[in-house]
């Protein structure tokens, strides 16, 4: 038996287990835990210590290296590495099982692919990919390794049991026959220094107002210890400025992530989790079209308002369903007047044949429409046929490592597709006409110059799909 295998076993029998007393469970020793890598050790990674606590963390990477001597408080021993490709590639001597990324999105997909090349587990916090590129070739790497690895993306307020009450009650007619669903935040995020004119649509520094801002100026050398150039890794070249790095643990994402070559803007940042809530009820795989208009193009900065419009084919228990993203202070229109939409921050709204279902993360409102609309056509289910709880999400991952052939909720085919239909709408954004979408070859089939901005170039020294 290989260590694979015996993982697999002992995950197979934890439920015998469970009834085992805490000293034989015990006994199951270090075998029984994965020898994982954490890559982005502070700001998001720290959310990852309490369950990786359970296995064993064999390597910490960090472009950040002042980093490292509170994440080897948390795992003593482990290896650390500055640059993730040399730790991937040290993978056998590692005896590495799985790897957790909390980097900058724009080097999820690059991370994503290196795992699943070398037949480790992942778990990638969100956005999985910034280009319709890039979302494409990560999916298509899991599709070979499903059922071998597992994977998860970290869009864990999918655990909140809301997401499967809506699920259920949709399925079960609540309003009608699904016809539309829109999703919305209402983060505006500016760059370090910046500000921003909703009337124009216009980002500009504080300090040159009425001109577009930019990425941030140069401010000389990094500090001691930020390896700032494997920092940028595939991105172009941009000066160092502490912007960058100036806000707190987990939220510092909001200092990069509005930058075209480092993020993917609010769809990286609150799309990925509330594009989510809606997601889960719709069963979309890929669009078949894509339009969208938003703030005047900035070729720095992704635009703060925008929304986006994709249509979808039926499936085997829908029509063909509109599905829409706003952002920004965008919104869909309220089924009526006394309801106000912007009360929720990031929502979601589905319209039906005989009514509305408005929701947020952790509640949901039905509301009928028509005189017709009298509830004889929802037929709810019984309390046996409800849908399973997620349980604790990344635990969920951790258990799928061990035992492959379960599920996880946002496993790189979900959230792959999902985050394609929110970055084809950037391209529709770009290129300011109505697409018609492939998802069979991932091309816009009526405007040959839309293609340009499906994927994007990397430096020198970066493979995407390595
Ligand atoms: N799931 C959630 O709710 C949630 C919440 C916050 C952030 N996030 C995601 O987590 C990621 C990190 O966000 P953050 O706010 O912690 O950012 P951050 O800028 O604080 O980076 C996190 C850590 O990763 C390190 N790092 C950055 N690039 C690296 C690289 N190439 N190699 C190794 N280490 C690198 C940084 O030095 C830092 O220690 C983002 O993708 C963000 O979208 C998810």
């Amino acid at each position: 038996m290989n260590r694979r295998q015996f993982l697999k076993s002992t995950a197979a029998i934890g439920t015998a287990w469970s009834v085992v007393p805490s000293r034989v469970l015990a006994a199951k020793g270090p075998n029984g835990k994965l020898n994982v890598a954490l890559i982005g050790v502070w700001g998001r990674g720290l959310a990852h210590y309490d369950s990786l606590s359970s296995e064993n963390v064999v390597a910490l990477c960090d472009v950040n290296e002042k980093r490292f001597p509170d994440a080897l408080k948390r795992f003593p021993g482990a290896k650390t590495y500055v640059d993730w490709r040399k730790l991937l590639d040290d993978h056998k001597a590692l005896g590495l099982d799985a790897v957790v990324c909390c980097t900058t999105d724009h080097t999820h997909a690059f991370i994503a692919n290196w795992s699943l090349n070398r037949d480790l587990h992942c778990y990638m916090e969100k956005p999985l990919a910034i280009t319709v590129e890039e979302a494409r070739v990560v999916r298509a790497n899991w599709m070979m390794k499903k059922g071998k690895l597992a994977t998860q993306v970290g869009m864990q307020r999918h655990a909140h049991e809301n997401f499967n009450r809506i699920r259920e009650l949709i399925r079960d007619g609540a309003i009608g026959e699904l016809q539309a669903a829109y999703a919305w935040g209402n983060r505006q995020v500016k760059p370090a220094g910046a500000d921003y004119d909703q009337e124009k649509g216009i980002i500009y520094f504080k300090d040159n107002p009425g001109k577009p801002a930019g990425y941030l100026p140069d401010a000389g050398t990094p500090p001691d210890g930020l390896n700032f150039d494997l920092w940028l890794g595939p991105s172009p070249y941009h000066p160092y400025n502490p912007g960058y790095f100036g806000l707190g643990a987990g939220a510092n994402c909001l200092s990069w992530n509005m930058f075209w070559d480092f993020g993917a803007g609010q769809i990286g940042d609150m799309g990925s989790h509330t594009m989510d809530l809606l997601w889960n009820a719709v069963d979309a795989t890929l669009p078949t079209s894509a339009e969208a208009k938003g703030d005047p193009f900035n070729p720095a900065i992704t635009p703060i308002k925008c929304e986006s419009h994709f249509e979808h084919p039926a499936n085997d228990w829908r029509g063909p369903i509109r599905v829409s993203w706003y952002q920004g202070g965008a919104m869909p229109r309220p089924p009526k007047d006394y309801v106000d939409l912007k009360k929720i921050g990031h929502g979601a709204m589905f319209k039906g044949s005989k009514g509305f279902l408005i929701a947020d993360f952790v509640s949901r409102l039905v509301l009928p429409f028509g005189d017709d609309a009298d509830f004889t056509y929802y037929k709810p289910r019984t309390k046996d046929k409800l849908l399973p709880p997620v349980g604790h999400f990344q635990k969920q991952w951790l258990d799928a490592c061990k035992n492959p052939s379960l599920k996880t909720a946002c496993d790189f085919e979900y959230s792959g597709n999902m985050i394609e239909q929110l970055l084809l709408g950037l391209v529709a954004y770009r290129a300011g006409k109505k697409l018609k979408y492939d998802g069979a070859t991932g091309k816009v089939t009526n405007c040959p110059e839309a293609n340009q901005y499906l994927s994007k170039k990397y430096r020198e020294g970066w493979t995407l799909n390595g």
